[in-house]
């Protein structure tokens, strides 16, 4: 495969296919384990993450990146074989998430900022060296009264964009993830507030990477859709979201940026699925829409699977599925029919 920055982030959002995100840290897929009854053990986030890199069919039609873990980017399948290569193997790009994570913000009481910009030069030489093509920052922004402050916006979107450059020094291509939670502490925020505040992150974000001279084509934003907070009493129509969404977008992200894969966000699967396919009819897209989904990904794969060797022929048909759907999506024909057909 080309190394050109460009040609990366083409060949991450493939028409018909987009990025699984299976990049949850070691507290965050203990939480998912957990829920399944499954004690979180290094042998058994790799067995469930090798199911996953293993599903062949979604893989090699659905699936263009993955993002890893640090320690999944270091880990070999039961057989021996690299976990990154399985994923090279399928045709998909390895990319790896390099923040630590969304820290109290100094002088601003519930609000964050992500960390990570410490030594992320020398990490980043070391994750090419492992295989790693792209990389992941998430910044998160959460709506509540009075919140997000614009210090949160605008410290979010200066990191986001030193991790950017320093990616791209790299040979690696950044995702910039500016998040804005629909599920975050208060969430009772309707739909237009979730447009503003999303609309004033993604200029403040594009304004930042501007400034620190960020190829845009070389980088994939990663931005939620634009919904009401999972509180709010008036929930939204799928045709509302993905009008809306399209909207905002198109105001704030440059027509340079190759391609934009939402993340799911809390939204059930068949939400998440449904949202990007109605905006994959809207005519004249300049980037690719497509998906870089956690949760909306896995969920059913994780239920079917169980933790238990003779399931994960189940869990993989699980996934297989979503994969497929969201790659229908991914071209704006994905229909409830289908889904039921499955
Ligand atoms: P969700 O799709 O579960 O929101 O996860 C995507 C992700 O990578 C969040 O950083």
């Amino acid at each position: 495969m080309s190394e050109r920055l460009e040609d990366i982030a083409k060949a991450m959002v493939l028409p018909g296919q987009g990025i699984l995100a299976a990049d949850e840290s070691t507290g965050t897929i203990k939480k998912r384990l957990d829920s399944i009854g499954v004690e979180s053990t290094a042998d058994t986030r790799r067995d469930y993450r090798e199911m996953l890199f293993r599903t062949e069919d979604a893989m090699k039609n659905n699936i263009s990146g993955v993002i890893l873990y640090d320690e999944t980017l270091r880990q070999s399948a039961k057989d021996g074989t690299p976990l990154v290569e399985l994923i090279k193997q399928s045709g998909a790009v390895p990319g790896i998430k390099v923040d630590t994570g969304a820290k109290p913000l100094a002088g601003f009481d519930g609000e964050t900022v992500t960390e990570g910009l410490d030594g992320l030069r020398d990490r980043l030489a070391e994750y090419y060296e492992l295989g790693a093509r792209f990389a992941k920052w998430r910044g998160v922004i959460n709506i509540a009264e009075n919140r997000p402050s614009r210090a949160s916006i605008v410290a979010n979107a200066h990191a986001l964009a030193r991790y950017a450059s320093l990616c791209q020094e790299a040979g690696i291509v950044p995702i910039v993830e500016p998040e804005v939670l629909m599920d975050g502490p208060d969430s009772t925020h309707d739909i237009n507030r979730c447009f503003s505040v999303t609309l004033e992150t993604l200029q403040t974000t594009f304004a930042a990477l501007d400034d620190l001279d960020v190829n845009l084509e070389g980088m994939i934003l990663k931005p939620n859709m634009i919904v009401p907070g999972i509180n709010c009493p008036r929930q939204a129509s799928v045709e509302e979201v993905a009008e809306k969404t399209v909207l905002c977008l198109k105001t704030a992200v440059p027509k340079a940026v190759p391609g934009i894969a939402f993340l799911s966000g809390g939204q059930t699967e068949e939400q998440a699925t449904a949202h990007l396919s109605e905006m994959n009819k809207s005519p004249d897209l300049p980037w690719a829409l497509t998906f870089s989904y956690g949760r909306a990904l896995q969920a059913a794969a994780l239920k079917a699977w169980g933790g238990k060797t003779e399931n994960v022929a189940a869990g993989q048909r699980a996934f297989a599925h979503r994969a497929k759907m969201n790659g229908l999506a991914a071209i704006g024909t994905w229909t409830e029919t289908q889904e039921a057909a499955a």
